[in-house]
């Protein structure tokens, strides 16, 4: 298991970040409700559920996946109306096309390639035909902080190789916004590939 992966990694995270504020952005949510009025979202690598918030401010039936113990009994406490499995995200316990929208913010980029792929691969399997997955990933491309921040990191992949990875995973780009032009956040809004 790598440092990226371990329960004590991310448990240790995950309490210093609790003196962190929920985030309250709500691009993700206000782009999910222009593509698709299903109100049915899955986090895939929810934490201590700060991006669980938004989703939960915009009145959405939300559920998340995590694999750190600690978080999902964070998250748990935190958003008591809403449902959290301990579970990685290529191993999602759920039916076949039964999500209108699934996220990921900064979780995929903390895999190794193929794994992000697995992850991939198991959302396009529970996400419906006309389901949307939006991603918020550090793409290794930006500046200033950043590009600081991340440039260790060798899971980080760059916009094109998430355009790639999402290719080879059934999706296509539909847009693309950018949160912050300082250090290049950006929200992907993705749809499934349909086999014509
Ligand atoms: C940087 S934190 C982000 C947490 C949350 N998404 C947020 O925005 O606050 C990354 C989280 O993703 C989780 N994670 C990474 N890979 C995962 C996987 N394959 N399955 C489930 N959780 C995963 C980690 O345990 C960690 O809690």
């Amino acid at each position: 298991m790598d440092s990226e992966d371990s329960e004590e990694v991310w448990a240790q995270a995950h309490k210093e970040g609790l003196s962190h504020p929920l985030n309250t952005d709500m691009t993700m949510p206000r782009l999910a409700e222009k593509y698709t009025s299903g109100r049915r979202a899955l986090e895939i690598g929810c934490g201590i559920g700060k991006m669980i918030n938004p989703f939960h401010l915009a009145g959405y039936d939300i559920m998340g996946v995590e694999q750190c113990k600690f978080a999902v009994k964070v998250s748990h406490t935190r958003f008591p109306a809403h449902s959290f499995f301990l579970s990685r995200g290529q191993f999602l316990p759920f039916r076949e096309r039964s999500f209108d929208v699934v996220y990921t913010n900064t979780c995929l980029q903390h895999n190794f390639h193929w794994r992000k792929l697995w992850v991939v691969q198991a959302i396009h399997y529970i996400l419906k035909e006309d389901g949307l997955f939006l991603t918020q990933e550090d793409t290794g491309g930006g500046a200033g902080v950043h590009k600081r921040r991340w440039v260790d990191n060798p899971y980080c992949l760059t916009e094109k190789g998430y355009e790639a990875l999402m290719l080879v995973g059934g999706f296509q780009l539909l847009e693309k916004v950018v949160i912050n032009i300082k250090t290049e956040d950006s929200v992907m809004v993705w749809a499934k590939i349909h086999e014509t």
